[in-house]
């Protein structure tokens, strides 16, 4: 599926009357079956309970172990404290880092904002080295735009 295409399905899925979590493993799953270099996708949720944590959401692929990540920890806290995008081509050079598999090469989060408020991250994995380019960054980034409503929602913050 080419990236317009993917953005077509993302936009169809987000329409669906399903609850906002069916909606966003739909988008995980497309996007992990799509792209053979996205091996894990998922959704990080700012806990409203404990609003300077992240709890996983939605996601494709292994499980993972980090289920709850503080902010500042890790690729997903480090997004989560600066509210920037954060591309890391090659994990092992990274000292904070949180690692999910040892097969995990490269990794990509991008902050989640709904009205101006942080209220969770999409997170991708890949085996391969440097795997995120301009070209996914820019399709990931309009996903984390247009699955934010839905991300509020499976968080429920209201905002
Ligand atoms: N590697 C992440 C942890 C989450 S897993 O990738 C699913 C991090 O350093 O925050």
């Amino acid at each position: 599926m080419k990236t317009d295409e993917l953005r077509v399905a993302v936009r169809r899925i987000m329409d669906e009357r399903v609850p906002p979590e069916a909606r966003l493993q739909a988008v995980c799953d497309l996007l992990r079956g799509e792209m053979p270099d996205y091996h894990w996708v998922g959704y990080y949720l700012v806990d409203r309970a404990s609003p300077g944590e992240l709890v996983l959401g939605p996601f494709a692929g292994e499980p993972t172990e980090h289920t709850r990540i503080s902010f500042g920890q890790g690729i997903c806290g480090q997004a989560a404290s600066t509210l920037e995008v954060f591309v890391v081509d090659d994990v092992e050079k990274e000292s904070n880092y949180l690692s999910c598999s040892p097969h995990v090469r490269s990794e990509f989060v991008a902050p989640v904002m709904y009205r101006g408020t942080l209220v969770g991250e999409l997170d991708l994995d890949s085996h391969t080295i440097a795997a995120f380019g301009e070209a996914d960054s820019a399709l990931l980034k309009w996903v984390a735009e247009t699955t934010a409503e839905a991300v509020a929602e499976a968080a429920s913050i209201e905002v």
